[in-house]
């Protein structure tokens, strides 16, 4: 109906701009911006009327004023976000996305009405994937950020870089002599980036992930660190291993770390972790039809993988490739799996097997179907190390929706206690908005 798509368009133009108009325009002067002036302007389009604007209004003029010098993109013009996880309107919580990637958290809370008033990643490719789906340009390096310059907010997630404490990071790292964990100064103190701003702005909530390793890194004493490290920042901590297996089809071990703030919460309070589904997963659901030859292993490749296997098998220890079983899950999908896709390869009649497709990576991780991957100037390569280092969205999402649950529930019951007391720092919160006009009518 071409007729109606140009009425369409036609009242888009009455409405206002696009966000992809603005995207375009910020990244043909973005060579002329300081490394952060795209974060600063994306942030401050996103942060109207919601109390955080204040925080990027100077940084943000500079550029909309002096670099694009044209009245039309003026933040206060409403414009259509026109990306697959556009900014809620009216949200119910704040929260902030560090070591944000491209955004495996953010779809979780956003999804469950949360806005994101802060996001910092320095991978310049990940940043581009951030911005397709979500409009906005993450900050960079989280250890040059001043916490006093984020913005409030209620809940603080963050999956830190876990190469410092998986088994293959450690050893690698000690082959080459270098120090590990806590010791690496570069990667392991990055954790103490998460403590400084969880000190600085006192989050109601935070949700971290990290490998599974992390529990059992040094004989369990670097996590005894970080859980001791939180708890003397005034937290509650919980912590468990969840495998993604339950919701996606890939044997993923990860350790999530929740923690509330004893200012809001009693210290006797308990977080049970979601219980897996019970739904068996198979990776034949998530496989693509028609699949292009280039994923197909070469001869060299795959002769290769089978020596190096047979090899490894003959001195008794377990190294190789994945060839997956369709009827059931896959091994875990790495950062490294750009490299030569061992460690998840499907079988094929006749032929050589072949590693997965970057969607089909996007949908082993959970990642919704909307989430764009194409036509956003970023490699296979790079979408592969991607979704090796992202989070399995559906664990999080369950992760996440137990926690709002937990706190909205917990803050009804504070609420139905001081029966009208409007003093409580907790009525005054964005949980308690909604349920205080439940329990106080
Ligand atoms: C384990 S990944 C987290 C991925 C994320 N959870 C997601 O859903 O895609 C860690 C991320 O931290 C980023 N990172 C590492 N050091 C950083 C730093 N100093 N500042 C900002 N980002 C950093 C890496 O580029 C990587 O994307």
């Amino acid at each position: 109906m071409p007729g109606f798509k140009k009425f369409n368009r036609y009242l888009c133009t009455l409405m206002g701009k696009k966000y992809s108009d603005i995207r375009k325009k910020i990244i043909q002067t973005e060579s002329q911006w300081g490394e952060d002036g795209p974060a600063f302007v994306t942030h401050y389009l996103q942060s109207q009327k919601n109390g955080a604007a204040k925080y990027y209004k100077k940084g943000a003029e500079v550029y909309i004023k002096n670099i694009i010098q044209e009245p039309e993109f003026n933040y206060s013009i409403p414009f259509t976000y026109d990306v697959p996880f556009p900014p809620p309107k009216n949200s119910d919580f704040k929260f902030i996305d560090l070591f944000a990637g491209i955004g495996g958290f953010r779809i979780a809370f956003q999804e469950l009405n949360g806005k994101c008033v802060f996001s910092s990643e320095w991978n310049k490719y990940a940043k581009k994937t951030y911005d397709a789906n979500f409009g906005e340009v993450p900050f960079g390096d989280i250890t040059q950020t001043d916490e006093k310059k984020i913005p409030d907010h209620d809940i603080l997630v963050g999956g830190f870089p876990c190469q410092p404490f998986s088994i293959a990071g450690v050893s690698k790292k000690k082959s080459l002599g270098k120090k590990h964990g806590f010791l690496d100064e570069t990667q392991g103190t990055l954790f103490f980036d998460i403590a400084r701003i969880i000190k600085g702005k006192k989050p109601k909530a935070f949700l971290l992930e990290n490998v599974k390793n992390l529990k059992s890194h040094d004989k369990g004493n670097t996590f005894k660190v970080i859980e001791k490290t939180l708890k003397k920042l005034g937290y509650i901590v919980f912590s468990q291993i969840l495998d993604a297996k339950h919701y996606v089809p890939q044997h993923r071990e990860r350790i999530f770390i929740v923690g509330f703030n004893k200012e809001y919460f009693s210290e006797s309070i308990v977080f049970n972790f979601p219980e897996p589904p019970e739904e068996k997963q198979q990776i034949k659901n998530i496989l693509q039809r028609n699949v292009d030859e280039k994923y197909t292993l070469t001869d060299n490749l795959w002769e290769y993988l089978q020596r190096y296997a047979k090899k490894h098998r003959e001195a008794g220890n377990g190294f190789g490739f994945g060839l997956v079983d369709k009827n059931s899950v896959s091994r875990t999908l790495s950062a490294r799996y750009y490299k030569d896709g061992s460690e998840i390869l499907i079988p094929q009649n006749g032929k050589n097997p072949r590693r997965l497709t970057p969607e089909e990576c996007k949908r082993l991780m959970g990642f919704p179907a909307e989430f764009k991957i194409k036509d956003i100037g970023v490699s296979d390569t790079q979408l592969y190390r991607q979704f090796g280092n992202s989070v399995a969205v559906p664990v999080v999402r369950a992760v996440a929706q137990k926690m709002i649950d937990f706190i909205s529930v917990y803050e009804k019951e504070r609420i139905s206690k001081v029966n009208g007391i409007n003093s409580s720092k907790d009525l005054k919160s964005h949980f308690s908005r909604k349920v205080e006009e439940d329990v106080l009518i």
